[in-house]
């Protein structure tokens, strides 16, 4: 298929992509594509995802199970797969992409290495010699204990397959290892048991750069940046974002160089968010994910094209746009109550703050601690935006509906 030609969805020729992972992200990166006149199949793994609200179709499925993710991807055929979450059979987008008929968002590869902490690590620091905080592998709590006489203390401990900050810990002394031995090993995705040490960074802040890879003008793949995202994380989840984060000359040419190098190592096309930890005007290397950031929910108001919009572009081979309008920012509305089907009150008063959106995702279940929806807003500068959506946030309250 000649990729930028796009044909007419629920005809024979459609354009058609798979989304696995239907969330807030993926219900976005829908709505892209869908505005483009692609046709959508939403896979998640439970019924009425954000995602499967919008799409042409809808599928739930156990995609960690690579039988089943083959079984759905064969039945639609999609052009392209892009996967929206990291806990998924990665051998089974191998095995499609091998075939040549399906495109994986950016590659099989990229979704592989990175859902692993070891195998982006090594790829960033050992192959491209990117900078990062000290770090080592272990395997058991001695090989802990000998990796922490490398990275000294304080040292973040993490399941190497976990995301969310699940199983994450800081140790401060050789008293805490065990304890976060013990809480890596509930936390990990699956059971591999193995850890990364990681050196504590003392950052100033840490950023996203967001980065897609896309055609440039010239029908070459090239690396195009977003203005730096700023974020606040708790717990192991980001509560608020703002862009653009105010940075050095210096700490932003950095950041942009190692999102460069990252981002073509991994290849393909689309968005990618490079996390980053700043000191000064240095910066570190943390991680990335090969499609769209929860804190890039804020170019939802901030940019011309949103980081899902630009996903979409980059996917279907279309050049794209990185430019910042305004400053803004993004804070979190949380469920607040574990329940199915609650109801939200307070979103007129939301709606009073100046230049604000509120996002509702429609997820069927509540948790306390689940993102259930998030504020947008912009402003003058970043404080003020802060601000609003922090103020908006508050004022959506959770209800039971009971
Ligand atoms: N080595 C470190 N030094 C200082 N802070 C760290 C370090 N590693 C992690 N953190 C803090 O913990 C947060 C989560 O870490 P990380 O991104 O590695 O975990 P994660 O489980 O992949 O989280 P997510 O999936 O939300 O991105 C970071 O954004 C940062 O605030
Ligand atoms: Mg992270």
């Amino acid at each position: 298929m000649t990729s930028s030609r796009i044909g007419t969805p629920l005809s024979p020729s459609a354009t058609k992509v798979m989304l696995l992972g239907s969330g807030e992200l993926g219900k976005e990166v829908i709505i892209a594509f869908q505005r483009l006149g692609v046709e959508v199949i939403a896979v998640d793994r439970y019924a009425d995802a954000p995602g499967h609200q919008v799409a042409h179709r809808a599928h739930t499925v156990d995609m960690s199970d690579p039988e089943a993710l083959l079984a759905v991807i064969e039945s639609e055929a999609p052009h392209f797969v892009v996967p929206e979450i990291e806990a998924i059979a990665t051998e089974a987008l191998s095995v499609v992409e091998d075939r040549g008929v399906t495109t994986v968002v950016p590659t099989a590869r990229a979704t592989q290495l990175t859902m692993n902490r070891e195998g982006i690590r090594r790829l960033a620091a050992e192959e491209l010699g990117l900078p990062t905080s000290p770090y080592a592998f272990a395997d058991s709590v001695d090989e802990v204990r000998a990796a922490l006489e490398h990275t000294g203390f304080p040292a973040v401990i993490k399941p190497v397959m976990s995301s969310s900050g699940k199983g994450q810990s800081v140790v401060t002394s050789a008293d805490d290892v065990q304890r976060a031995w013990d809480f890596a090993q509930a936390g990990g995705r699956v059971d591999l048991g193995r850890v990364i040490v990681e050196g504590f960074v003392d950052f100033d802040y840490e950023i996203t750069q967001l980065t897609v890879r896309a055609v440039d003008e010239n029908g070459a793949d090239e690396s195009f940046f977003c203005e730096p995202i700023g974020h606040l994380q708790k717990s192991g989840d980001y509560v608020e974002s703002w862009q653009p984060q105010p940075m050095s000359p210096a700490a932003l040419d950095a950041a942009r160089e190692v999102a460069r190098t990252v981002t073509a190592a991994l290849g393909g096309r689309g968005i990618f968010g490079v996390e980053l930890f700043v000191k000064g005007d240095d910066v570190y290397f943390s991680e990335v994910s090969p499609r769209p950031h929860d804190t890039g929910l804020v170019t939802l108001g901030t940019q011309r094209l949103s980081e899902f919009e630009l996903h979409a572009r980059a996917i279907l081979g279309l050049p794209v746009d990185t430019t910042l309008l305004t400053p803004g920012a993004s804070a979190v509305i949380y469920g607040g109550l574990d329940e199915v089907g609650i109801a939200f009150e307070g979103v007129e008063q939301a709606l009073r703050v100046p230049e604000t959106d509120i996002r509702l995702f429609g997820k069927p279940e509540s948790f306390a601690k689940r993102r259930m929806g998030v504020a947008v807003s912009t402003g003058p500068d970043v404080e003020t935006a802060r601000q609003r959506a922090r103020d908006a946030a508050s004022r959506v309250r959770p209800v039971s509906a009971r």
